[in-house]
């Protein structure tokens, strides 16, 4: 169902209450998400974004509720994974001969995925598209999150059509930001953040400096997943700042997997240790193989340190670990600090495996890491709330 925004634009997105994982099993999406489509009416109107395939359908007749389909003069693609250029096709059926303004990467991409040879327009940052009293400008952002990306200005009603960026995989019938409860929102934008941009903080801070020198009047940024910032503006534009700079809390978090409990028991002594040597530091324990692995990397982003624990199983680490350690590898985190630790009954080989793999994620490690062998005893434990001391001196 279509929602009016401004004089101008209407939403004609999808609000996806179903999704629970997002490229593939890559992402959780508890939360559900939204593919959020814009439509401009002036004198001339354009589409922006179109939503998933599965929902293309759906989205065209929904669109023909709102307007003619042969009254659209442009469709504006900011970012063509399948999730917003899903239901080209469709569309495109109908009106086959509609310019597609993108960028020069956004028509490879489109062609790659559909293999059709529409009326491409290749856009750049600068260019304008004058809708009557409205006019779009765009804004490329490569690699935020994939080399097609831009953004679009909408200048008379003040929007920032923003696509992924500021989004969050958040289904909900209210539009906005206001309407909604801010933490969970907010949870879901940063672990959007941690999950999918954080591979490119520094593209992500240099292009919001830029975007902040412009000095646009933003009533709105649109994201094409979640709510619409309508009153949290600032507030989400200061934590993308944050985030996007190597950031990072007080906090320790100690990820771990256990086949019969000892690293465990060897995760809670150190989380122990480290909480008495400073009360103020928070300290999160989650098991690799029973929290959410996107869960655990948005912890994982907020901290100064991480610690690894597995046990050694077939002279290596846990399945579990080897998940969580790869994706940490992919996130490329910067200026974090990590230790790992573990048990065993033989060989013991995983501490040192796991400390090769932090590195090689960039990872400073704080130390050769800790090992006990069986069930730790009282006396292993207290070996554990010690390295957790020692821990917190070094972090
Ligand atoms: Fe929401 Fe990168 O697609």
């Amino acid at each position: 169902m279509a929602k009016q925004l401004t004089d101008h634009v209407t939403w004609v997105g999808k609000v996806d209450w179903e999704l629970k994982h997002f490229h593939g099993q890559e992402l959780s999406t508890f939360r559900g998400s939204s593919y959020n489509a814009y439509l401009v009416q002036d004198q001339k109107t354009a589409l922006i974004d179109t939503v998933w395939q599965p929902y293309d359908v759906e989205f065209v007749r929904h669109l023909k509720e709102v307007i003619n389909l042969s009254k659209i003069d442009y469709i504006v693609m900011n970012h063509n994974e399948i999730d917003h250029s899903g239901s080209l096709v469709e569309l495109m059926r109908e009106i086959p001969n509609t310019p597609i303004y993108c960028t020069k990467k956004g028509e490879a991409i489109i062609r790659g995925h559909y293999h059709q040879d529409w009326n491409f327009v290749n856009v750049r940052t600068g260019d304008t598209l004058t809708l009557g009293d409205t006019t779009l400008t765009f804004i490329e952002a490569p690699m935020l999150h994939w080399p097609d990306t831009m953004f679009s200005y909408l200048s008379g009603d003040n929007i920032l059509f923003s696509n992924d960026g500021f989004g969050q995989h958040f289904a909900s019938e209210s539009l906005y930001d206001d309407c909604v409860e801010l933490d969970e929102v907010m949870y879901e934008a940063e672990k959007y953040y941690a999950n999918i941009l954080n591979t490119y903080s520094p593209m992500a801070a240099k292009k919001l400096q830029e975007i902040l020198a412009m000095n646009l009047p933003l009533q709105l940024i649109a994201p094409s997943h979640g709510i619409i910032w309508r009153k949290h503006i600032a507030d989400i534009i200061d934590r993308y700042t944050r985030w996007s700079n190597n950031y990072q809390q007080h906090q320790v978090t100690i990820v771990y997997d256990t086949m019969w409990n000892s690293t465990r028991t060897m995760a809670e002594g150190i989380a122990e240790g480290l909480r008495q040597a400073d009360n103020t530091l928070t300290v999160k324990l989650m098991n690799a193989s029973k929290d959410d692995k996107n869960d655990i990397l948005t912890e994982v982003f907020r901290s100064k340190a991480v610690l690894v624990g597995s046990p050694t199983i077939n002279n290596g680490y846990s399945y579990a670990i080897a998940g969580i350690l790869e994706m940490m590898r992919g996130l490329k985190f910067k200026q974090k600090k990590a230790a790992a630790f573990g048990s065993y009954g033989w060989g013991g080989e995983a501490v040192k495996l796991i400390n090769e793999h932090l590195q090689t994620a960039g990872f400073a490690l704080l130390n050769e890491g800790l090992r006990l062998q069986w069930v730790p005893t009282e006396e292993g434990i207290n070996q554990c709330r010690d390295y957790g001391r020692n821990l917190a001196s070094l972090i």
